[in-house]
């Protein structure tokens, strides 16, 4: 099949968090079984450009609507973990991807409304003739009812339209008018059967379309699937889930294991696998050393945590499992950020309290390389969430020996 995946992320080049981990894992793995898969992101400024080889712009640029005009976007094309992946660099004013972030920024409907629009532009302009288009979390969901208002009615028409939802908790609603924007009809989309929000009915709610108009929406536990089909869950999208249900399913993510290796890891001080662990204490070791936490005692277990720093993944039991750790003996490294102000500044607080303590550590930032190296590190690994759709972290501690703790919830809770 010829799989084109519509994202927002796409680890390790634009990753936030797990989305940007799977896209790539899924995209991978489809590659491995003989399916031609490409990769459509925006371009933003903040990537990481050095893990995109062989960058360059295409000779034609597409011509794409929005908001009453027409927009030149550049193309760039380059590889990522060996895949194909075409950036999409909108001539645009607002400069939708030159923000310094990923997200975020007021005007996010606007941002990803466009690019979703441009990225099924593309595929119009350029030929192309996917099987099946995936697209991904509130962001691209926009390519659903796209697709069908206006690009099957183009001649974009082989294609089916997956939607996979990574987390009901970001819904990217807002008011009906913005949809025009893109070139939907908001007042024909604005209805209950359509994209209107269950709950503010002057809204759209970019989730839903895309539940609606996709022909088969995922989401990323099975666990977590039943969840949201309940009122406690469903963040206000169970109704429209139970009656789409024969479409809905929870597929369970899992890790790229060549990327999560401990054998191949280069983040890693030593490698090691399962079949010879001494590594595993020397990582733990060159961790202590590089924090300036104590060493005295190789018995003494390390916990880990690495998580955005979001209610949903239980930050006051995050905060709890520090004190505690301390007062039953053990050290404890937290690597994380917050988008949310208050909560970035309580855990600078908490960083401050305890810098100079000889067994704990908070590092306050998104650092790929030191993640690699706490997972290494740790014994033990918290994961208190609050609800979790699949989760990561866990599956990638338990690749590395260290052993998660966790809440029973969502894809924490699957068998
Ligand atoms: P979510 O997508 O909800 O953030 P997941 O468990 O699915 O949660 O995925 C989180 C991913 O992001 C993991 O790969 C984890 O290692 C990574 N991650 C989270 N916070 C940081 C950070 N501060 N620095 C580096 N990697 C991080
Ligand atoms: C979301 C969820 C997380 C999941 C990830 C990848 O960010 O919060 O639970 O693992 O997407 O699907």
């Amino acid at each position: 099949l010829y799989i084109v995946h519509i994202a927002a992320e796409m680890a390790p080049v634009a990753k936030v968090g797990g989305l940007g981990d799977v896209v790539t894992g899924l995209g991978k793995t489809l590659q491995k079984k003989g399916h031609l898969v490409e990769i459509i992101l925006p371009k933003y400024d903040c990537m990481q450009y050095d893990g995109i080889y062989d960058l360059r712009a295409l000779d034609v640029t597409v011509e794409s609507y929005f908001d009453g005009k027409l927009f030149q976007n550049k193309i760039w094309v380059g590889t990522v973990e060996g895949l194909p992946v075409y950036f999409i660099e909108p001539h645009h004013p607002n400069k939708f991807f030159w923000r310094g972030q990923y997200y975020g920024e007021h005007d996010d409907f606007k941002r990803f409304s466009f690019f979703s629009r441009a990225a099924l532009e593309f595929l119009l302009q350029a030929g192309k003739k996917p099987d099946i288009i995936h697209c991904h979390d509130w962001q691209t969901a926009f390519v659903a009812p796209l697709y069908w208002d206006l690009y099957a009615p183009k001649g974009l028409n082989s294609a089916r339209i997956c939607f996979t939802c990574h987390n009901f908790e970001y819904q990217g609603t807002a008011s009906a008018s913005e949809l025009a924007s893109c070139g939907l009809d908001a007042q024909e989309l604005n209805r209950p059967d359509r994209m209107q929000d269950n709950t503010a009915h002057d809204s759209v709610n970019p989730v839903k379309g895309a539940i609606v108009f996709s022909n088969i929406v995922t989401t990323v536990s099975p666990t977590y699937a039943e969840e949201v089909r309940t009122a406690e869950g469903g963040k206000g999208l169970h109704s429209t889930l139970n009656s789409h249900s024969r479409k809905f399913m929870g597929i369970l993510n899992g890790i790229d294991t060549d990327a999560w290796n401990p054998a191949t890891d280069n983040f890693l001080k030593v490698q090691y696998s399962a079949n010879d662990m001494q590594g595993k204490a020397e990582n733990k070791a060159a961790m202590r050393r590089n924090l300036g936490l104590s060493s005295a005692d190789d018995q003494r277990p390390l916990v880990g945590c690495i998580t955005r720093l979001v209610p949903q993944k239980g930050v006051h039991l995050i905060k709890h499992a520090i004190y505690r750790t301390l007062e039953m003996g053990g050290q404890f490294v937290l690597l994380g950020s917050s988008p949310v102000l208050h909560i970035q500044r309580e855990f600078e607080g908490i960083a401050n309290q305890f810098q100079n303590h000889e067994h704990i550590r908070l590092i306050l930032k998104y650092d790929e390389s030191l993640s690699h190296a706490i997972y290494a590190a740790s014994d033990m690994f918290i994961i208190p969430s609050i609800f979790e759709p699949c989760g990561l972290t866990q599956m990638i501690a338990m690749r590395y020996g260290s052993v998660p703790i966790a809440r029973k919830t969502g894809g924490l809770n699957d068998r």
